[in-house]
């Protein structure tokens, strides 16, 4: 039998690896992550079949249950709305590891190992009570919990449940430092408790307690003083502390396959932040200390900038006759056009110009919209082909051989800010040249900035044309007027 296991966990690794290696692209992410969760599957059943904790019957009823859930949710949540999934699922990772980690130890305490195998019916014996594993159980109950209620706050602020502001108060650091001296106290009385009482349960359980409550406050500390907009960063950061936290509890349990993924959750998180926070021009720490961006971004337009310069309106129907003379548009989309849900709308006009011999290319900013890879989803979603998605190093040497630039629902990935104005929040992000283009077109409905607050100067040079509106609204209108000229 555990040979089976074994092998089944040895499968489910190897699918994990393949699965996460396939998402490198988007051609083949779909299918790494059917992989994925296909060894997902096959860990889930082949630790229901080593503790045989449910009948075959009962495994299969889970089985639909808990899949149907995920089913329902994964196609009715808007892709706008992902990182609040992700936040949830994050959360209660972070809180099944914590748990499933104390109850291990509640186990050794309260069965002997002949009433171990009783219940589990032969599960793997206890691990002797050791300060190795009981640093591993502080580790899952401190990182689990710290994630579970950091994510239900990152998810409050996504979804506006509390402002997205950056909210401090006074004293708010003290007792933050106070919580981390309480949490060192706690992990000392585990310590204490496995190494000196290991036959009484009293200091292990209690410092286990105190640690769960303390890291659930933590949590919160860590997460509320940070902008919402920020909050996809911390939405990743928790991610990988998921990951570890499972890892650990892998340790615990012994359990190899919770240990693989476990770590590749941790280390792809952690890489992703990176990246996140690279493509941002801003440190890890800079994020986490909060204080950036968090302005709604539903506050209505309003068309007045503050920069006092003056800006070249534009219609739909001057914009087609640009676009149906130039040879090639590169259309850059951002947060805008998710917000819109112009996709559809945008991959039409993308093939009433080339109908019309227009070359049309899409120029992709790492981090355009709010999560990685939003832009690409979304475009995936309207049907557009992978090759016209051309990324930033990509795109970039080819704006000065562009007739229009065609800017919706994008704002701080084009802003020159970041390549002039030392000092700006956004300087040294890397950007999409829009502004070498012949003519750029922006669509938005505002002169208002974007999620860094920032200003953007490319609204006000000579060859920039301002396309007011909703992105949705104003790209159809783009093709009826193209449509229009025959
Ligand atoms: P932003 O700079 O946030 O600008 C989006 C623009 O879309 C806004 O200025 C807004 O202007 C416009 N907009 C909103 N609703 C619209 C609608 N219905 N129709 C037309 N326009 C609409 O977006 P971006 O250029 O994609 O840059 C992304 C920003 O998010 C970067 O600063 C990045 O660092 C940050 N960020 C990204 C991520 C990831 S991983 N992608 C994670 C965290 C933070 P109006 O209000 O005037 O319409």
């Amino acid at each position: 039998m555990y040979t089976v296991i074994a092998l089944a966990y040895l499968v489910s690794a190897c699918l994990f690896i393949l699965g996460l290696k396939r998402l490198q692209s988007p051609v083949t992410a779909r299918r790494g992550n059917q992989m994925a969760a296909l060894g997902m599957l096959v860990a889930v059943i082949a630790t229901l079949f080593l503790y045989e904790i449910l009948t075959p019957v009962e495994m299969i009823a889970a089985t639909v249950v808990g899949g149907g859930i995920g089913a329902v949710l994964a196609r009715r949540v808007e892709m706008t709305s992902m990182p609040e999934l992700v936040a949830v699922f994050n959360g209660f990772g972070g809180l099944a590891s914590a748990l499933v980690a104390s109850a291990e130890v509640a186990r050794y305490f309260s069965e002997t190992p002949a009433a171990a195998e009783a219940v589990t019916g032969g599960a793997p014996p206890l691990a002797p009570l050791t300060l190795t594993l009981a640093v591993t159980v502080a580790a899952s109950v401190l990182i689990g919990t710290v994630t579970f209620s950091g994510s239900f706050v990152a998810f409050a602020k996504l979804k506006g449940l509390v402002s997205g502001q950056p909210a401090q108060f006074l004293g708010m650091r003290a007792l933050t430092v106070l919580l981390l001296l309480g949490v060192a106290a706690a992990i000392g009385l585990i310590l204490y408790g496995a190494y000196v009482f290991a036959e009484d349960s009293a200091f292990l359980m209690g410092g286990l307690l105190g640690l769960g409550g303390l890291a659930l406050i933590l949590g919160i500390f860590l997460v509320i003083p940070i902008g919402g907009a920020d909050m996809p960063v911390v939405v990743a950061l928790l991610n990988s502390y998921s990951g570890l936290a499972a890892a650990a509890t892998g340790f615990v349990l012994d359990n190899i396959v919770l240990i693989i993924s476990g770590t590749l959750v941790g280390v792809s998180g952690l890489m992703l932040t990176r990246i996140m926070c690279d493509a941002m021009n801003r440190s890890l720490w800079n994020v986490l200390l909060g204080g950036f961006g968090g302005a709604d971004d539903d506050d209505g337009p309003d068309v007045e900038g503050t920069t006092g310069g003056t800006v070249r309106e534009t219609s739909p129907a001057d914009t087609a006759i640009l676009l149906t003379y130039a040879e090639q548009v590169v259309i850059i989309p951002g947060y805008g056009m998710a917000v819109a849900q112009a996709q559809h709308q945008v991959h039409e006009l993308a093939e009433v110009l080339e109908a019309r011999g227009v070359t049309v290319k899409y120029g992709i900013h790492p981090v355009a919209g709010r999560m990685p890879g939003h832009m690409n989803v979304l475009l995936a979603e309207a049907n557009v082909s992978y090759d016209q998605l051309y990324e930033m190093d990509e795109i970039n040497p080819e704006f000065p051989n562009t007739d229009v630039s065609l800017v919706i629902g994008a704002n701080d990935v084009v802003n020159p800010a970041a390549r002039t104005k030392k000092g700006s929040p956004i300087y040294g992000m890397p950007i999409l040249d829009a502004d070498a283009s012949d003519t750029v077109v922006v669509l938005k409905r505002s002169l208002r900035p974007g999620y860094s607050g920032v200003e953007n100067d490319l609204f006000y040079n000579d060859n920039t044309r301002m396309l007011f509106g909703d992105a949705k609204e104003s790209v159809g209108e783009l093709t009826t007027e193209v449509k229009a000229l025959g």
